[in-house]
């Protein structure tokens, strides 16, 4: 017998049995796909497309891992290939190993593994400084300590206080803030105050009393944690204006004219050993009411020019915290 019919001529030529092409890369490069729509248009999208690319990802991880881990792959039926007349049946792969012979781990795979390996480090040490000085920095040391800027007698009744403080004094006067504060007397026994922030709600220009503040009376003090705070009372306002685009709002900080969307946003405030202490700001679309009556629908801090509520406040990328 010719020994060269022994030997399948198309051996060693990719004829081996090949993995089944999967859908998991496809699934995984939509769910990719998805959270960067997500991230700019819809929170939902956003969630959706962490969802798939957790999916995808794991089925096509376990897929490609299957050799390294012992498992046989699924493979793709093999063409019939028609043998000449006369030809003895051909061998279509090697024969098992018998007992105590040794089962080699091929040198093509232990390179490939390699390969992907060194690959996928390099990628990870080369992006993740990138992505972490771009994405994180918004995300963390936000926020607003709580700052206290007097005792509740330094604001006399129904008249706004232009209080002025130090956010960070650790950061000296670049960090100085502005909050209009008026005492509405008492609501079931508890202090009632309204405390406006003084940044504009269409571009985040500084906001100005209209009212006369009166210079004269203005009083600074040493409070709590280093921060220099100055307490300007001012004669009746009769709300705010908005020097860049004239925008106006009254003294709830409602909007009343020009391009702002919204009601100026507002401090979370709290009484402590008879002391004000000024907390987090968040977002107002409106305001029923007046003083300590009033009715204030509240929101999640926004950015200026960001609509709260309404088909707008829908169409706002996901923000950071502020
Ligand atoms: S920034 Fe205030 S009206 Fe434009």
């Amino acid at each position: 017998m010719n020994p060269r019919h022994d030997v399948d001529p198309h051996e060693g030529q990719g004829t081996a049995h090949e993995p089944t092409p999967t859908i998991w890369p496809v699934g995984f490069a939509v769910g990719i796909a998805c959270i960067f729509v997500g991230l700019i248009i819809s929170k939902i999208v956003l969630v959706v497309g962490v969802v798939l690319t957790a999916i995808f990802g794991f089925l096509w991880i376990r897929d490609a891992t299957r050799p390294f881990r012992g498992e046989e792959a699924p493979a793709e039926p093999e063409p019939s290939r028609a043998l000449p007349p006369g030809t003895p049946a051909a061998r279509t792969s090697g024969p098992d190993p018998g007992q105590g012979e040794i089962v080699r781990f091929p040198r093509s795979k232990f390179l490939e593994a390699t390969t992907l390996g060194l690959g996928g480090l390099i990628g990870v040490i080369v992006t993740a400084p990138v992505l972490g000085f771009t994405v994180l920095p918004p995300f963390i040391k936000q926020g607003h300590p709580k700052i206290d800027v007097g005792a509740i007698e330094d604001f006399p009744e129904n008249k706004f206080v232009i209080a002025t403080y130090l956010l960070k004094p650790e950061d000296g006067e670049v960090s100085r803030r502005t909050a209009y504060i008026r005492n509405n007397g008492f609501l079931d026994e508890s202090p009632s105050f309204t405390i406006l922030s003084n940044r504009c709600v269409h571009l985040g220009c500084p906001v100005q009393v209209n009212g006369l503040p009166l210079d004269d009376e203005a009083k600074t003090e040493k409070t709590a944690g280093d921060n220099v705070v100055t307490r300007i009372p001012t004669a009746a306002a009769a709300g705010f204006g908005c020097p860049c685009h004239g925008g106006q709002y009254d003294t709830e900080g409602n909007r009343t004219a020009g391009p702002p969307v919204r009601a100026l946003d507002r401090y979370q405030f709290e009484i402590v050993d008879g002391r004000l202490l000024l907390g987090q700001t968040f977002s107002v679309s409106d305001v029923d009411g007046t003083g300590a009556e009033a009715k204030i629908h509240t929101y999640r801090l926004a950015g200026p020019g960001q609509h709260v509520d309404g088909p707008e406040g829908w169409l706002y990328p996901v923000q950071p915290p502020r």
